[in-house]
């Protein structure tokens, strides 16, 4: 540890600390991201203090325990990534790409809030944008009546002061990293301003009580930018997220100590912002084209929702000495296992073929459920034959090409029958009792082998 008033040299992109400056980081092996930081400062816990150390007492684990105390903020998709709602108290990180839309969602959210009929206080602090931007945002989104406090300011000493006298329920800081504190000698945006800030509000939000969103910026890699240590701190972490030239937004929850991770909201940004999609599916579905080989619809579940995507192949011949693999929105060491097992398994040869998959729409799949769905597109794109285009598809798929079941079948097929699908492939189940219930056709499939006789 290095001595106080001394420095210590901190990568600047997960955190770690070193006695002496190096070029590449050990931990994470990024280059020229190690920077000298001062030791010291408020915000620390090595401060140097003469307070003995007390006793404390503990306590069964089970006992009375206080409700917790959320607010609804009339944007369901937000209120279910956040578990039910603001919780009174918590933090709640928001990542993105610069131009996705943090600031639009949270302004948004921040407008909706203060336009609650028990008129709770809410604070927007940009330390981005002049007041006069942010004004003109919130004209075009129809928000310029609500009563939202709105300043522009970066000192957090001003903004801690504020805050303290206040009644505040809601306050958003956008972005972290414009934020300083005059005592840490290092520019905002550095690991220590970064830590240092978000010490000081999380500590007043939680002895205030109200619910403190923190915009992060992300870094190429897709990382909150400079600390993980950030994604410690705070209770929610939440990434807006969404490909350029798609019109949905995603707000997905990656931490949640107040609810489930993995939950979703959709979003589409349209002319006056942000507006909520209840049905993804329907807008995941909605440029599909009929009788079209190498495309099949995955029966997915994002958090506690099943959402329908289409899942489109193309399997060419290759014109490289080996073959091109690429893929988008889906993990592509995971197409290289579905490729391999259709080789060994069903002796299908695609070394020769240049195979690419995408996920129409720009979604990002991370369940192994799309296996079988994938596997289903490259087939149907190497035989050149269409699947049915009122079939669905979920299963995982083993290394010795057995499908395998996944989590709640019932509630995917669920979803696809409401969206008008009248068939499903599904892996082999154990009780019978309910196929009548869906009112679908259910092919049910031990096998890829048997995928490709399909095709047959
Ligand atoms: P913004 O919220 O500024 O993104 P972030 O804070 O994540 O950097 O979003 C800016 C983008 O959103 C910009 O490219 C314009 C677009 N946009 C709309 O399409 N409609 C709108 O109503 C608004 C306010 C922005
Ligand atoms: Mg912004």
């Amino acid at each position: 540890m290095a001595k106080r008033g001394g420095s210590e040299f901190v990568c600047q992109n997960c955190g770690t600390v070193y006695p002496r400056w190096q070029g590449k980081c050990d931990a994470c092996g990024e280059w020229n991201s190690i920077i000298e930081e001062k030791v010291g400062g408020e915000g620390f816990s090595n401060l140097p203090s003469k307070r003995k150390g007390q006793i404390i007492d503990f306590v069964p684990l089970s006992g009375s325990q206080e409700k917790l105390d959320r607010l609804t903020t009339s944007i369901k998709e937000l209120d279910r990534v956040c578990g039910g709602g603001l919780v009174a108290g918590s933090v709640i990180l928001v990542g993105g790409d610069p131009g996705i839309g943090k600031s639009t969602l949270l302004l948004q959210t921040c407008a909706k809030v203060a336009e609650l009929p028990s008129k709770p206080e809410c604070y927007y602090i940009s330390g981005e944008e002049a007041i006069d931007q942010v004004r003109i945002r919130a004209k075009r989104l129809g928000l310029e009546k609500a009563p939202v406090k709105l300043a522009s300011a970066t000192d957090i000493k001003d903004i801690i002061a504020t805050l303290e006298k206040s009644n505040a329920a809601v306050v958003i800081i956008d972005s972290i990293q414009t934020m300083y504190l005059e005592e840490v000698e290092s520019t905002p945006g550095s690991v220590a301003q970064v830590r240092a800030c978000s010490y000081e509000l999380i500590k007043l939000a939680k002895k205030k009580g109200f619910t403190l969103f923190l915009v992060g910026h992300v870094t190429k890699q897709g990382s909150i930018a400079g600390p993980r240590v950030l994604e410690h701190m705070v209770d929610t972490v939440l990434y807006f997220e969404g490909e350029r030239g798609h019109h949905f937004r995603i707000l997905r929850a990656v931490k949640n100590r107040y609810g489930a991770t993995d939950e979703i909201g959709v979003f589409e940004m349209q002319d006056q912002g942000l507006v909520e999609v209840e049905n993804p599916s329907a807008l995941f579905l909605a440029e599909r084209q009929g009788n079209i080989s190498g495309s099949c619809v995955f029966a997915g579940i994002e958090g506690s929702r099943p959402v329908l995507v289409e899942i489109q192949a193309l399997v060419s011949p290759t014109g490289y000495s080996s073959p091109k693999r690429a893929v988008v929105g889906w993990d592509s060491n995971r197409l290289a296992m579905v490729l391999a097992v259709l080789e060994a398994r069903c002796g299908m040869n695609l070394s020769s073929q240049d195979v690419y998959l995408n996920i129409a729409g720009g979604l990002r799949i991370t369940e192994p459920a799309a296996d079988l769905a994938v596997a289903m597109a490259v087939i149907s794109s190497l035989t050149n034959k269409p699947l049915p285009h009122d079939m669905v598809i979920f299963g995982e798929i083993g290394l010795s090409g057995e499908v395998r079941a996944v989590s709640q079948p019932s509630l995917r097929m669920k979803e696809a029958r409401k969206l008008g699908f009248s068939s499903v492939v599904t892996p082999p189940r154990h009780s019978k009792d309910n196929a009548k219930s869906y009112d679908l056709n259910i092919y049910e499939i031990g096998n890829v082998q048997r995928l490709i006789n399909m095709f047959n």
